[in-house]
């Protein structure tokens, strides 16, 4: 892969407005839900994006139809079910790809998934998955890096899902899934809340499947003989929103942005209110400004409805940019944190004990080059690079690639100095 880096010129305010695109964290898991279907599916709203790309490609192998048609609507057809792998080259490139197991063992009673592994915002295990399916009464068996479920029957349970950091979000979306084609009733306890699995939910509802209470920590689902196909729009993406929000912001900009649903962005806005970031909320629009100095924050990551722990990065860089000391500790991914020495690099003044960061503000910053290690670490190194004294090139930019749809080209079009150059990557040293 030929890799590219995005080149910033800071100091320009973003203003205008903007359409914000489907959720990402909302189009994965109901792509991996078409495997349910019996008949073809139709989705508006999923975004254009490496990761969705890489579960199309899985979906292919597992004998599913994807196709995108002129309007950007995704259309989902069964072709075979032949094939019940997900292989480990294309599953490791994306964690959410592990949400295939649920719907295959489900309906093919059989698949063989490849164990999705860390990655760089740290551990993340998929014991509670695995615990949902066996109290469905799935075998399951690790080999060589596979997850390898069978049953020939799920059966309704009830299942605790809580971990040692709250509910999990994939892990919730999975075997909830699963539980649509199980005989019986589950009750799902401590399920995820996040406004991504009610839009997975009501999506599994249009397509027949009976789930009461998502949106709350118990979900009941009554196991149904078949799933249809059915037409669906994706929720608008509240982190790609509150992204764009923080650069806006953070450049002492003023931008209306469009396509948002602002009840899914309320522990955002508390921050933004202590912070002094300018709000105007409407219905489906918001419109947000950073005149004033942004004051100093304190957070805490929180499952919904918290604060995000895929906002935390991008809202320390918007504290950079104030005044006095923030504080961001991240309750859910405790290594989430590569990002503050990239900050650092760009003169920024933070302290880390563990997973807690004192961000001291008031420290003008300077371009550099930068690497991107997340996608939203990425996406926050963007928003320093907007504000800094100079030219940052921030590497690595495929991390951004995976879930920011025209990232760039919605930063130029609010006036952002930024474009896209191949990175020359420096020749192995000779040998000593
Ligand atoms: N956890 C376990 N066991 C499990 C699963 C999770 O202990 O079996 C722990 C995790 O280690 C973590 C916590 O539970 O400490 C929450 O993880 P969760 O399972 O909720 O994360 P996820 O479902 O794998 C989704 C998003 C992430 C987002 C998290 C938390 C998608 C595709 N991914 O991941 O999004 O950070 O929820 O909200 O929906 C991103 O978009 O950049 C991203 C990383």
């Amino acid at each position: 892969m030929a890799l590219e880096k995005l080149v910033i010129e800071g100091g320009h305010p973003l203003r205008g407005e903007v359409t914000v695109s489907g959720s990402k964290n909302a189009a994965l898991p109901i792509l991996a839900a078409t495997l349910l279907a019996e008949t073809p599916c139709d989705l508006g709203g999923v975004p254009r994006l490496r990761d969705v790309d890489v579960l199309a490609r899985i979906l292919g192998v597992l004998g599913m139809q994807i196709e995108r048609d002129k309007t950007g609507r995704l259309h989902t057809k069964l072709l075979s079910e032949d094939c019940n792998t997900a292989p480990y080259e294309l599953v490791s490139m994306m964690r959410a790809s592990f949400c295939v197991l649920g719907p295959l063992l489900a309906k093919r009673g059989y698949a063989k998934v490849s164990l999705p592994g860390g990655c760089a915002i740290g551990d993340r295990p998929v014991d509670l998955h695995l615990k949902g399916f066996r109290a469905l009464g799935a075998e399951i068996e690790i080999e060589h890096g596979y997850v390898i479920a069978k049953a020939k029957r799920l059966r309704g349970a009830n299942i605790y899902l809580g971990g040692p950091n709250g509910s999990t979000v994939l892990g919730t979306a999975n075997v909830m899934m699963a539980a649509c084609l199980a005989d019986g009733t589950t009750v799902i306890e401590h399920a995820a809340v996040e406004p991504e699995i009610v839009d997975l939910a009501n999506f599994l509802i249009a397509m027949g499947a009976s789930i009461d209470g998502a949106g709350s920590h118990r979900m009941t689902i009554r196991g149904v003989r078949r799933l249809e196909g059915c037409a669906h729009d994706v929720i608008p993406d509240r982190i790609e929103a509150a992204t764009l929000m923080m650069a806006a912001a953070a450049t002492g900009g003023e931008v209306l942005f469009k396509n948002i649903d602002p009840t899914h962005l309320e522990a955002v806005f508390d921050k933004f209110r202590e912070a002094g970031v300018g709000l105007n909320r409407n219905c489906k629009t918001v419109a947000v400004s950073g005149a004033e100095p942004i004051r100093e924050v304190e957070l805490t990551t929180l499952p919904y409805p918290g604060f995000p722990t895929d906002l935390q990065a991008q809202m320390m860089a918007l504290t950079i940019m104030g005044r006095g000391a923030s504080v961001f500790t991240d309750s859910i991914f405790p290594d989430r944190l590569h990002h503050v020495s990239e900050f650092k690099r760009m003169g920024a003044k933070i302290l880390r004990v563990n997973n807690t960061c004192v961000v001291l503000g008031g420290t003008p910053l300077q371009a550099a080059p930068v690497m991107a290690s997340d996608l939203r670490a990425g996406a926050a190194l963007v928003i320093a690079g907007l504000c800094a004294q100079g030219e940052t090139h921030v590497r690595r930019i495929y991390h951004v690639d995976r879930g920011h749809e025209n990232f760039e080209g919605k930063l130029r079009s609010l006036g952002a100095v930024i474009r896209r150059e191949p990175d020359e990557v420096p020749e192995k040293p000779p040998a000593v």
